[in-house]
């Protein structure tokens, strides 16, 4: 049903009435068609799955909802169609006296609510007018929030990126080709030296640590300023933690560590950069492998499942990122290990941050795994283990 009068919108707007009273609709109906209304499309229909399939098919600007339908009753009927379309304006028609209902529907999404029996014509256009004008305000500002918080953390991102990478592209060129040949000669040494005398031996070693030490920084640190690049492809992620799990296996072995591996054989296939995430596992597998100098266990787990109401699983800084519903592939990763303390917990994934600095630890392998995965729009987190130990996580939208 249309009239033909110009909204003051700059497009025609169009109006569900969900109404399953007879007499009810034909008010409203009447009223919606009056000359100075200028509500442009008038649909009707009487049960909510009716209206949640109309909208889902096509898209209307306001929702003029009875709340007690043949399918639905209450304030249910009005949570369920706001949960499912944020975006549309709901005026809720209450019966006579329920005006406390009434006020109860605002503070569960509905714009505004009337009484039956006690509006006219005009003030029910008024009504529609005021509630489009405040939807479309709100849904704006959701969305410049949503924009605004996105732009800061980019920023935030932005200028760690600067400095690591303003670093990364100065040092780097100038060094690492030095570092290889040193390291190239000192191999050679050793490796000539027929009756090496000790000390040389011995300093030559540390040499040659010292080489593979700075090496490494620089290597990580391209790594961290190159990670625009990313290359994906469909991928079997169980595939990607075997490739990453051989990667490791020679120091798994030499560390004594038993690895127990329960993965979700039907995990749907997934669009990645596989060498971003093989680097990803491989970190995470070390980082548990340093974590257990004494031997211990890795339990390798993988599985899909949908995401519930709250998504527990998924860090609140990470929570923007999905939506109850989607289905994800979780990765995790169980030592046995030290675990972490509450200091190394507050900044393990900023750059440089390592306990093993002595040994060769660069602390960039947690900030890298972290781009990687926001370049995926997923998530990761390390944890304490309430049995003792650490669990990494990483999560991914399938
Ligand atoms: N599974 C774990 N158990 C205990 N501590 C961990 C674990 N994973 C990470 N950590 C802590 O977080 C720190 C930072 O980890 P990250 O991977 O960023 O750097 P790193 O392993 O020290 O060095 P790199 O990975 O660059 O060689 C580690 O030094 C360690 O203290
Ligand atoms: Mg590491």
């Amino acid at each position: 049903m249309t009239n033909s009068n110009k909204s003051r919108f700059d497009y025609p707007l169009k109006v569900l009435v969900v109404e399953d009273n007879e007499v009810d609709k034909k008010v409203i109906e009447s009223m919606l068609n009056d000359p100075t209304s200028s509500i442009s499309y008038i649909k009707l229909t009487n049960t909510l799955n009716s209206a949640l399939k109309i909208l889902k098919e096509s898209k209307f600007d306001a929702v003029v909802l009875d709340l007690n339908l043949p399918d639905s009753k209450g304030v249910g009927t009005l949570e369920k169609l706001n949960k499912r379309f944020p975006e549309i304006a709901i005026i809720v028609n209450t019966g006579a006296y329920e005006d406390e209902l009434g006020l109860q529907t605002l503070t569960l999404g509905a714009q505004d609510f009337l009484v039956k029996g006690r509006y006219t014509s005009y003030v029910l256009n008024k009504v529609l007018h005021y509630c489009l004008e405040r939807k479309r305000a709100e849904v704006e500002l959701k969305r410049a929030y949503a924009q605004l918080k996105e732009t800061q953390g980019q920023l935030v991102q932005a200028e760690k990126m600067k400095v690591v990478g303003g670093l990364a592209s100065g040092i780097a060129h100038e060094v690492k080709n030095p570092l290889s040949t040193i390291l190239y000669g000192v191999t050679y040494l050793i490796q000539q030296l027929k009756s090496p005398s000790r000390d040389v031996e011995t300093v030559l070693t540390n040499i040659k640590e010292a080489t593979n030490k700075a090496n490494n920084i620089i290597t990580g640190l391209l790594d961290f300023a190159s990670l625009s690049k990313v290359d994906r492809e469909k991928a079997d992620l169980n595939h990607v933690i075997e490739r990453a799990l051989a990667l490791a296996s020679h120091l798994i072995s030499k560390n004594k560590i038993n690895v127990v591996k329960k993965y979700q054989t039907t995990l749907p296939k997934i669009n990645i950069d596989v060498n971003r995430i093989e680097q990803v596992l491989i970190n995470l597998i070390l980082n548990s492998v340093y974590a257990m100098p004494k031997g211990g266990k890795i339990v390798l787990i993988s599985k899909s499942e949908i995401l519930n109401e709250n998504m527990p699983e998924i860090p609140l800084e990470d929570r923007d990122k999905f939506e109850p519903g989607d289905e994800v592939a979780v990765i995790s990763i169980e030592d046995s290990g030290c675990g972490l303390s509450q200091e190394v917990s507050k900044q393990l994934f900023d750059p440089f941050f390592t306990t093993r600095r002595a040994k060769g630890g660069t602390g960039l392998g947690l900030s890298v795994s972290k781009n990687i995965m926001a370049i995926h729009e997923g998530s990761i987190s390390v944890k304490n283990k309430k049995t003792g130990g650490a669990i990494a996580k990483i999560i991914l939208k399938i």
